[in-house]
């Protein structure tokens, strides 16, 4: 059972440009609410109420304003982590070192909305890593990974050059305390970061990375039409009516506060 979350919500978002020159890519809204709510929620319905969110500092206190303490009234706990230069996802791990201590914790990206449910996969999780996979039509974009007849994973590759399958890695992933270890280990790939696809790979040659398979909506909304994008699929399959009242709580009262300051400045 997993209970540690790390949200990853820093970044440069060069490719949301100029939008992203006010404020954080997670901040930017996708249809009725801040994107950050979405990864907020996948973790929150699956139990976790112990979170780490890793920030560029220039918003931190964006972030803050907006997830300060709404949440820790109703029983969920922020701790706020600034990551001063983008090095990549695997470096959610190491600034998570003391928040993850012997526990094991799910990472999920800040502009990653699932409609899917992965409660059950985080609180049956054990040990070594899981992560989940989704067919895409563009899987030259994202880590791939290639199964064998019997649907097991074997190979993991960072946006393969040749075709190896049409299955994308998606912004979820859960890992053991090893992680830690593994990710103070790895070196900056050709583009200067810490990849994640190394962890995977990590785990996958020890045989203990399991990969799930899943169907429902996956956006990722981190160009200016996938953010259009996400927006209208929200709106048109109501997936922000599928809010833990724990978050959708914490946004209502947010929303009337705004409106109370408002009312006071007329
Ligand atoms: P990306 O979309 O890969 O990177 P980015 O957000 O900086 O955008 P761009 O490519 O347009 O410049 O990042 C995926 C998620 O991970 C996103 O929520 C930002 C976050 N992230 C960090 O917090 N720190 C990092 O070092 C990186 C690389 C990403």
């Amino acid at each position: 059972m997993i209970k540690k979350g790390i949200i990853l919500a820093g970044g440069t978002a060069t490719r949301l440009f100029p939008l992203t020159a006010t404020t954080s890519k997670q901040l930017l809204p996708v249809y009725d609410r801040q994107m950050i709510f979405y990864p907020l929620n996948t973790l929150v319905k699956a139990g976790i109420r112990d979170i780490l969110m890793i920030v560029s500092p220039e918003y931190s206190g964006q972030f803050l304003n907006l997830l300060g303490s709404l949440l820790k009234k109703r029983g969920a706990r922020i701790v706020f982590e600034a990551q001063k230069i983008p090095r990549g996802l695997s470096e959610a791990f190491i600034l998570g070192e003391k928040f993850i201590g012997s526990d094991s914790v799910a990472m999920i990206l800040g502009d990653n909305i699932f409609e899917d449910d992965f409660s059950r996969q985080i609180k049956s999780f054990k040990s070594g890593g899981h992560v989940f996979a989704k067919k895409v039509p563009d899987p030259e974009r994202f880590g791939v990974v290639q199964f064998d007849k019997n649907g097991k994973a074997v190979k993991i590759v960072e946006k393969p050059v040749r075709w190896i399958s049409d299955y994308a890695l998606t912004g979820l992933y859960l890992y053991d305390k090893r992680v830690v270890e593994a990710a103070k280990k790895l070196k900056p790939s050709e583009r200067g970061e810490l990849e994640i696809v190394d962890l995977h790979n990590f785990y996958l040659k020890k045989k203990e990375l399991e990969v799930s398979v899943f169907e429902g909506e996956w956006l990722d909304a981190g160009t200016v039409d996938s953010l259009l994008a996400a927006g209208n699929v929200v709106k048109e399959k109501g997936l922000y009516k599928n809010f833990h009242p724990l978050v959708e709580e914490s946004i209502i009262e947010f929303n009337s506060e705004l409106k109370e300051i408002a009312k006071k400045r007329l």
